[in-house]
């Protein structure tokens, strides 16, 4: 029996879907705890290609329990539309197939109205979010004021939440200049789609205890990158969630020793979404190489993703904050027919050495990587199963990057398809 939580070592967008689609046939059950729909993740199963947001990974394959648990927010009129087109796509799901933490909290259509204002609002206070409403949302949430899954299933206590959100909200909106929230229309749409929602509640703390007791296997689907932590990452250009590996505890109401792997998800080179620093971004003929043969375009907003060289430093980190056990290497096919590849071993700032990402925003912006150089390979690693599909130079660069972060490779991943993958650990057997 194992439990495993997976996590995004960088920036987002490593590839979790794909691994925790692959992993899901191990699992009985598929957890998502943070994050909401500004997650993007990619599914591509026998050329067919599945956008999951709201859903966990584990819908896709039949036959898996799938959960959204307390830790992410949850936009209810998103999910119902998601779950449509997840449908339209042949998958099935029902109460029985899909459960939501009667805890989580909801995002509603104010805290995307919010979400934006802000963003548009001025280039000082400009994140660069998903427009989704998922800071606002959490902000509610710890300010005591979110509407949960469970207010659905009473009329006046709805009324009351909309009404306890709404003096703060109202007054707010006011200070931004927009027109305050329609009450009556807002509380017609939830009643609208209550129903749609409470045929999924469950407490799931306990589902997952009761699981686990009966010796059912857990996969934890994390969403963004550790950099992206509102803790961990490059404050303030972060995503308003805890999304380490100890957050699949609280996120879920699982206790910590319950998780027997963390799988870090890593990507061969490095991307970003959004505003920040990002100390090996390219601005140069191998930062737009990098974009084109990885499609490097978001799911969620459709923009254009930053790229640039492998960091071995911010992965080192970063897997020592959620405890990682091992990493899935994504996008190795990417890296094929570059010249020479580069890594970054440690920061140079104001002529001392680094060997991890300072706290300080203004610090972070200043770094300079210092980078040790590596031959390439012209093979093709696209679609490779083993390690004897593997160009040599493919499989120095792999334990290269082992070495540095100090954590070793449990996974390979040549291609967006599902099978494309080489193991090396299994992580539910480990
Ligand atoms: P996530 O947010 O971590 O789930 O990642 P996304 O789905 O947002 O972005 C990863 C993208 O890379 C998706 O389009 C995947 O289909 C694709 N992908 C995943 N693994 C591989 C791989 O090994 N090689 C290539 N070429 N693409 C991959
Ligand atoms: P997945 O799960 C990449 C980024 C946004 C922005 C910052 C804050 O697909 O890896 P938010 O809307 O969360 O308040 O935006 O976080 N961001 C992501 N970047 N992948 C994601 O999810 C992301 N989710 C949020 O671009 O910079
Ligand atoms: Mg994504």
């Amino acid at each position: 029996m194992a439990n495993v939580v997976v996590v995004g070592a960088q920036w987002g967008d490593e590839g979790k879907g794909k691994i925790v689609d692959w992993l899901s046939e191990r699992a009985d059950i598929v957890c998502r705890f943070q994050g909401g729909h500004n997650a993007g993740h990619t599914l591509v199963v026998e050329g067919e290609v599945y956008k999951l947001h709201a859903l966990p990974s584990g819908v896709v394959r039949g036959g898996k329990l799938s959960v959204i648990g307390n830790g992410v927010v949850l936009d209810p009129w998103h999910l119902v539309d998601e779950i449509a087109s997840v449908r339209a796509q042949g998958v099935e799901i029902t109460p029985e197939n899909l459960l939501i933490a009667e805890n989580t909290p909801l995002i509603l259509p104010f805290h995307g109205e919010l979400d934006r204002a802000r963003e548009n609002q001025n280039s000082v206070a400009k994140i660069g979010t998903t427009g989704r409403g998922i800071g606002p949302a959490y902000e509610d949430k710890v300010g005591r004021r979110v509407i949960r899954v469970a207010d659905l299933a009473d009329d006046a206590t709805l009324e009351r939440r909309v009404d306890r959100a709404l003096v703060h909200h109202n007054a707010l909106r006011s200070g931004l200049g927009l027109d305050p929230v329609d009450r009556e229309a807002l509380i017609e749409k939830l009643r609208e789609v209550a129903p749609a929602i409470l045929a999924h509640a469950a407490p799931v703390w306990k589902v997952l205890t009761e699981a686990r007791r009966a010796g059912r296997r857990i996969l934890f689907e994390g969403a963004q990158g550790a950099l992206l932590d509102i803790d961990f990452g490059t404050y303030p250009f972060v995503t308003s969630s805890n999304v380490i590996a100890g957050q699949a505890a609280t996120g879920t109401g699982i206790g910590p020793g319950a998780i027997d792997f963390v799988l870090g998800i890593v990507k061969a080179y490095t991307t970003r979404v959004g505003e920040g620093p990002f100390p090996t971004e390219l601005f140069d003929e191998d930062g737009k190489r990098l974009g084109e043969r990885g499609h490097e375009f978001g799911t969620t907003t459709g923009r254009q993703r930053r790229c640039g060289w492998f960091d071995a430093t911010l992965v080192r980190q970063t897997c020592a904050i959620s405890g990682v056990s091992g990493i899935a290497l994504t996008k190795m096919d990417v890296l094929d027919g570059f010249e020479e590849l580069k890594i970054c071993t440690g920061y140079e700032l104001d002529g001392e050495e680094l060997d991890y990402l300072p706290t300080a925003a203004e610090a972070q912006a200043r770094v300079t990587p210092i980078y040790e150089t590596m031959p390439g390979w012209q093979e093709s690693t696209a679609g490779a199963r083993s390690w004897a599909d593997l160009p040599a130079q493919a499989i120095k660069y792999v334990r290269r990057i082992e070495e540095l972060i100090r954590c070793p490779v449990a996974l390979v991943s040549t291609s967006p398809e599902r099978e494309d993958t080489i193991l090396v650990t299994d992580p539910f057997s480990d």
